[in-house]
């Protein structure tokens, strides 16, 4: 078994929006993750042609107001995390919590006066903080007035933003993304561009104009951000899934390199390379326009030339088919990014088809492209637990897992593999960013809560907490 390496970054991940609740305090302002119900329905309520980006007690729950109230237990669960041996704790800034509009130009000293604590409370235990600047979440400011990331003006906010949070805690905090999952916008562009059907989803030119300002965003952070202090590592973050054409049909085979090159690589490419890739313009055509139907400025290519990324963060929960042929017999419900099901893989009880050899290939094609460090900064099974009369929680399938993937990741490490790190995601139960539900559990840690918001918020251990504490301790030698 290949060694991972000595300073191989263990952890676990969260995000803002999804642990910390106090929606409403420090005077944070609303976000757009504050008005997306709680539950299955969440995306099939949010891309109705009526949605209006407003909250709507009498008809819906909204689960990430209170999440597992993080923002007040933050103390207790990185005490936790620091028994487990975590060396890294990935986590987001609430965008709201130190713009709470979005657009001023002065930022809100309590929101920050809370990430001081956060920052200072892992570095007690010797836990880095590794940031993610912008986690599925914006100022909900910014898509009422702006209309998201399809404006320009976004970029200018989203610097002022990163310089302050860049400047505040440089020399606390090595490790930074600039944008969650940027990629995730090819199916679901709420999260990242803050567009839904009902202002502008559906016209792939926003998605497209929204990227181009978030890379522009990105490129110049990344200046930013060396030339704040030159020893940051400041990464991209793409949702990566393994695909496969469905059979050995060439025309399935092409249709796959096309989605690898459209939603697991475009972003990256860009971001990591520095220019746009050379099939965009089949990519753009395929939804009626042209890069140069876009509004840019000559200095933006200047600037995502420069501006490129340090490593490449990814999350990998799942593999996907092409399958232009109808051969398969049956599609991947509720593999969110669609696609055939795989005779081969079992799936989650969200349909998740797991792939843990996916994984590796993942890893290899992403360092032969790109010949960057790898950060895994999200994996993991979403699953129910149950919790016994004396707060078991006998998590084996989890455990399963984890393991199977760990094994991929050492397998791709003697492949060659440089891959730096390892969080795996929602290492406390949190709220679930596809669905709402707090029944879609992670964690190492349990937390009493329901789908319903009842629940004492008590963390529990499960079988899983020893378990991962092993592997940290035996630096991966042991699982
Ligand atoms: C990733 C996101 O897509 O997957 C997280 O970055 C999210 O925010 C995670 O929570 C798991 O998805 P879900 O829908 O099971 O919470």
């Amino acid at each position: 078994m290949a060694k991972f390496k000595k300073d191989f970054l263990w952890g676990g991940a969260t995000a803002a929006n999804q642990a910390e609740g106090g929606y409403k305090e420090g005077g944070r302002g609303l976000s757009i993750a504050d008005v997306l119900p709680g539950g299955k329905q969440r995306f099939d309520i949010i891309n109705s042609e009526d949605f209006n980006w407003e909250i709507d007690e009498d008809k819906y729950k909204y689960p990430n107001h209170v999440a597992i109230d993080h923002y007040h237990r933050f103390k207790e669960d990185i005490k936790l995390f620091a028994e487990m041996g975590f060396k890294v704790y990935r986590f987001s800034i609430s965008w709201s919590r130190i713009f709470p509009k979005g657009d001023e130009l002065t930022p809100n000293e309590e929101g920050l006066k809370f990430y001081d604590q956060m920052i200072d409370e892992c570095l007690k235990y010797d836990i880095e903080p590794v940031i993610t600047i912008s986690h599925y979440e914006m100022p909900l400011y910014l898509v009422t007035e702006y209309n998201g990331w399809t404006n320009r003006k976004l970029i200018e906010f989203y610097e002022r933003f990163s310089k302050v949070v860049l400047t505040r805690y440089h020399s606390k905090v090595k490790y930074w993304m600039t944008f969650n999952e940027i990629n995730s916008a090819e199916h679901f562009p709420v999260m990242s561009q803050g567009l839904v059907n009902s202002n502008g989803a559906k016209d792939k030119k926003n998605v497209f104009q929204s990227w181009h300002n978030q890379f522009v965003a990105s490129a110049r952070v990344v200046k930013m951000g060396h030339e704040i202090d030159e020893s940051l590592q400041i990464g991209a973050m793409i949702l990566y899934a393994t695909s496969y054409g469905y059979n050995s049909d060439p025309v399935n085979q092409m249709a796959n390199l096309e989605s690898e090159q459209e939603f697991n690589f475009f972003c990256g490419d860009v971001q990591v390379r520095g220019a746009y890739p050379a099939y965009t313009d089949r990519y753009m055509a395929k939804s009626g326009i042209k890069l140069s139907d876009l509004e840019t400025q000559p200095s933006d290519f200047e600037d995502i030339k420069t501006g490129t990324v340090d490593y490449i963060g990814f999350s990998y929960y799942m593999s996907m088919v092409a399958d232009v042929t109808n051969a398969a017999s049956e599609s991947a419900q509720g593999n969110f990014i669609g696609g055939a099901k795989n005779p081969f893989l079992k799936s989650s009880e969200w349909g998740w088809q797991i792939d843990p050899i996916g994984l590796r290939i993942a890893l290899n094609e992403l360092y032969g492209r790109y010949e960057k460090p790898l950060f895994i900064v999200e994996n993991g099974l979403g699953a129910k637990d149950e919790i016994t009369s004396d707060h078991q929680i006998n998590d084996d399938y989890r455990i399963d897992y984890l393991r199977e993937h760990i094994n991929a990741m050492a397998d791709a490490v003697s492949d060659g593999v440089d891959l730096m790190g390892y969080t795996p995601w929602g290492c406390i139960d949190i709220v679930s960013a596809s669905t709402g539900e707090m029944s879609k559990r992670y964690g190492f840690i349990y937390v009493d809560l329901d789908n319903d918001g009842n629940g004492s918020m008590d963390r529990y251990k499960k079988k899983s907490f020893d378990w991962y504490k092993n592997v940290i301790k035996t630096n991966g030698e042991e699982i």
